[in-house]
């Protein structure tokens, strides 16, 4: 594997790679959900890019930037053990200039929601990861569901401004007690861990009601916000269809059940896909 620091010495080790180059993006303090992407990417293309890089122009004032976890070291031998050929962890000397261009997200899909919640995040994560995609020259990109209105943004950009990769939607893993990997989970204590399960625990209950024929969203939504109790402050529960438009009934195949909520001291997503 080789770590490179620089757009030149990116460009320089890519010139070696021929055939197809997975491509797994990530802001390091890497855990089993980006392992899981890394495996996937490994196993379906030639090659394999994995850049890890804190982003600063999707966090908005007052955010977790300065105290995202970072764990270079441990991510450095995670990629080695998986078998990344080219690691990237670039300044943010080396991705902006002082005068940049601007992606804006799209004014429907990119302003509810986490866009709503977030404003200008989807803006910046949008922007880092065109040029992500463009340095990379990947074939494939791979992306969790956990950020399933990231994802559905990304894909967005690559059909309209006629990208030619391919982005890989890639499943929620989860720990045995049901909680979605997060780099963020590592601020909660034991307290807050057992009361983060509320999460998983609605969207648990959400599945059994539809499968049980409850199809209406207020009723489905009354459930879960009182299982979510055990949360410190709910931010949203929504129920969408893939294009993230509000729904008044869920639509088996096309349906995004999507739930915002803090518990201590980090914010915590999940989503469950029907
Ligand atoms: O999902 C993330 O970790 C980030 O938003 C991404 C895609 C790496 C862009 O900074």
């Amino acid at each position: 594997m080789v770590i490179v620091r620089t757009i030149e010495e990116l460009q320089e080790a890519k010139k070696v790679l021929l055939g197809s180059i997975g491509f797994v993006p990530t802001m390091g303090a890497l855990h089993h959900g980006h392992l899981s992407l890394i495996r996937q990417a490994r196993k379906e293309n030639e090659h394999l890019v994995v850049s890890i890089f804190v982003n600063p122009t999707q966090f908005l004032e007052g955010e977790d930037l300065d105290s995202y976890p970072r764990k270079d070291e441990a991510d450095i031998k995670i990629c080695e053990l998986a078998g990344v050929d080219i690691l990237f962890m670039p300044t943010i000397d080396q991705m902006y200039e002082r005068d940049e261009l601007c992606i804006g997200a799209p004014a429907i899909k990119g302003y509810v929601l986490e866009g709503e919640k977030r404003p200008g995040h989807f803006d910046g994560m949008l922007q880092v990861v065109m040029k992500l995609l463009n340095l990379s020259g990947a074939s494939r990109a791979y992306f969790g569901k956990k950020d399933a209105q990231q994802l559905a943004l990304i894909m967005q950009m690559v059909k309209n401004y006629f990208m030619d990769v391919e982005i890989i939607p890639c499943e929620i893993v989860r720990d045995d007690n049901g909680l979605a990997l997060s780099s963020r989970n590592i601020y909660l204590d034991a307290d807050e861990k057992q009361r983060a399960l509320a999460l998983s625990r609605s969207l648990k209950r959400a599945t059994k009601l539809v499968m049980a024929g409850e199809l209406n969203v207020e009723a489905i939504k009354k459930v879960m916000l009182n299982v979510l109790k055990d949360a410190d402050e709910v931010e949203y529960v929504a129920i969408v269809d893939r294009e993230f438009n509000a729904l008044k009934e869920v639509e088996i195949g096309n349906t995004i059940i999507l739930v915002a909520a803090w518990v201590g001291k980090p914010r915590l997503i999940d989503n469950l896909w029907i």
